[in-house]
C-alpha cells in the first residue's frame, strides 16, 4: 500500500477502505509518513468529505492508536459526558457530585482549555493542593470508593488523534465534520465509557456557529457512538452566551459550588440536571427522564451533591474548607467594573469574546504551554434579556495587571449588544440527537 495513492483516492472523490484509514492513521503515528502527505490527504478529506463508514474506520483507528482505559474493575455502567466546548461552561463540576450522589459512577478524563474555552481539569487546579493526575489503580479505586474521580486525559490516549489535529490546526482542516467528530469520539472511546452524554453547543461561543451545523455534528457523533456498540445521545445547546455569569478558573469553581449549595444560576443548574439525567438513565437508574430530573435536584436539596463534592476534593488531595471560605482560592488584586450609560436591555453577548477576554486576562492558554493566572476572569452581573440601569454594572473583571484589565474591559464593552426594547433570551436546550432521531427539547 502506497500513502500516494490513497491521496490520490481521496482527492478524486473516492471512497477508502478500513485497511487504508489504518495504514494512514498508523503510519503518521509511527512517524512513517511524513506531514506534507498527511496534509494533503486532510486537505484531500475535506473537500472530498468522508461517509458514516469511513468516518467510523477513522474514529476506531485513532481511539487503538495508543492506551484504550480498562474501567471493567468499576462496578456499574459508566456514562461520560463530553461538551464540544464553550464559555463559561463548568457543568461536568455541577453534574459530576450530582450524578455520583446518587450511587453512578463518574470516572472522567478531561481536556485543559485552549484558546477561548476553559478545560475542567484548569479550574480543578485552581482548588489549592488538587491532584489531577491519579494512577489507574487509584482512579478506579476512587471511583469505587465514593463514585467519582476526575483527571486530565493521560498522554498516550488517542496519539494518532493528537498529531492529526495539530497538523488541521496549522493546515486549515479543522472544521470538516467527519475530521471533528471522530477526533472528539476516538478520544470518548478510549476512555472506555459504556455510554456516552455529548453536549453540542451551538452559537457565537460554540464551534459551530448554526443549529444546522450543530445537528450534523451531533448525528455524525451518535452514529460513531452507537456503531461502536456503546448508547449516545447528543444535546444541542445555547452557546449564545456563557452558561451562568462566572469565567475564569476560581470564580467558576465558586459558582459551581453555589450552584451545588443551592444558589446557583438557573441555566447552568437546568443544563447540569438534564446532562445528569440522561447519564443516569444510560447508567440504568430509571427510565424516565421526568424522573431522573427530580432525583438530581433533590440531591441539591439534601445536600449529598455538595457532601459529595466535598469527598470528591479531599479524595484528590484538594482542600475541602474551599467550600466555605472562597478567600482560600487564589485572589486578583484588581477588579473593575464595567457599567451603562444608559438604560438598555441586553439583546446579546458575544461568547467568544467574553472568552477571549479572560484569555487576555491570563485566564486562559494561547499556547498549550502558557501557565493559567486561576484568579482572574470576568463575573457578567447581566445576561441575555435582562435590563441594565444607567451607571448599572453589567461585568465585573477580576485582574492581575493593570494594561490587561483596560484591554479586557474594551472587548466586554464591544461584546455586550444592547437594545432600548425588551429582548426574549433563547432556549438552552434545543434538541435531543439520539439512534431513534431528532426531537425538540
Ligand atoms: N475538539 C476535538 O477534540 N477535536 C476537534 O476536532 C474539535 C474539537
Amino acid at each position: 500500500m502506497r500513502i500516494y495513492d490513497i491521496i490520490q483516492k481521496k482527492r478524486d472523490g473516492m471512497e477508502l477502505t478500513k485497511e487504508e484509514i489504518d495504514f494512514f492513521v498508523e503510519g503518521y503515528t509511527k512517524g512513517e509518513i511524513p506531514d506534507y502527505q498527511i496534509s494533503a490527504l486532510l486537505m484531500a478529506i475535506y473537500f472530498s468529505k468522508m461517509n458514516e463508514r469511513e468516518t467510523f474506520d477513522l474514529t476506531m483507528a485513532m481511539a487503538n492508536s495508543g492506551d484504550l482505559l480498562d474501567l471493567s474493575k468499576i462496578n456499574g455502567i459508566k456514562a461520560d459526558k463530553h461538551s464540544t466546548g464553550g464559555v463559561g461552561d463548568k457543568t461536568s463540576l455541577v453534574l459530576g457530585p450530582m450524578v455520583a450522589a446518587l450511587g453512578v459512577p463518574v470516572a472522567k478524563m478531561s481536556g485543559r482549555g485552549l484558546g477561548h474555552t476553559g478545560g475542567t481539569i484548569d479550574k480543578l487546579e485552581s482548588i489549592p493542593g488538587f491532584n489531577t493526575v491519579l494512577p489507574t489503580d487509584k482512579f478506579i479505586d476512587n471511583v469505587n470508593d465514593i463514585k467519582i474521580a476526575l483527571v486530565g486525559q493521560t498522554a498516550n490516549l488517542a496519539p494518532a488523534d493528537k498529531k492529526l489535529y495539530a497538523l488541521r490546526d496549522v493546515t486549515a482542516t479543522v472544521d470538516n465534520m467527519s475530521l471533528i467528530a471522530s477526533s472528539i469520539m476516538s478520544k470518548k472511546l478510549a476512555s472506555g465509557a459504556d455510554a456516552i452524554i455529548l453536549d453540542v453547543k451551538t452559537g457565537s461561543g460554540a464551534f459551530m456557529k448554526t443549529e444546522n451545523d450543530s445537528l450534523e455534528l451531533a448525528r455524525a457523533m451518535v452514529n460513531i457512538g452507537e456503531s461502536a456498540g456503546k448508547q449516545t445521545v447528543a444535546l444541542i445547546t445555547n452557546m449564545d452566551e456563557p452558561l451562568g455569569y462566572a469565567v475564569g478558573n476560581a470564580l467558576e469553581v465558586v459558582e459551581v459550588i453555589e450552584t451545588l449549595k443551592g444558589n446557583g444560576p438557573k441555566d447552568l443548574l437546568e443544563l447540569s440536571v438534564v446532562l445528569g439525567a440522561y447519564m443516569i438513565i444510560a447508567a440504568g437508574k430509571t427510565d424516565n427522564i421526568e424522573e431522573a430530573i427530580d432525583l438530581l435536584y433533590k440531591t441539591i436539596e439534601d445536600g449529598s451533591a455538595i457532601n459529595k463534592f466535598r469527598e470528591f476534593i479531599e479524595a484528590q488531595g484538594g482542600d475541602p474548607k474551599v467550600i466555605e471560605d472562597y478567600t482560600l482560592f487564589k485572589q486578583a488584586s484588581i477588579e473593575l467594573e464595567v457599567c451603562s450609560n444608559e438604560e438598555l436591555f441586553v439583546k446579546s453577548i458575544h461568547t467568544s469574546s467574553i472568552g477571549k477576554a479572560s484569555l487576555v486576562l491570563g485566564g486562559g492558554r494561547e499556547r498549550k504551554e502558557s501557565i493559567i493566572d486561576s484568579s482572574v476572569g470576568i463575573i457578567l452581573t447581566k445576561k441575555v434579556g435582562d435590563r441594565v440601569g444607567i451607571n448599572e454594572v453589567y461585568a465585573k473583571i477580576y485582574a492581575n495587571d493593570e494594561n490587561k484589565v483596560i484591554q479586557a474591559k474594551e472587548i466586554i464593552e464591544s461584546a455586550f449588544e444592547f437594545s432600548k426594547t425588551p429582548v426574549n433570551p433563547q432556549q438552552l436546550i434545543k434538541w435531543i440527537v439520539s439512534k431513534n432521531g431528532t426531537i425538540k427539547y
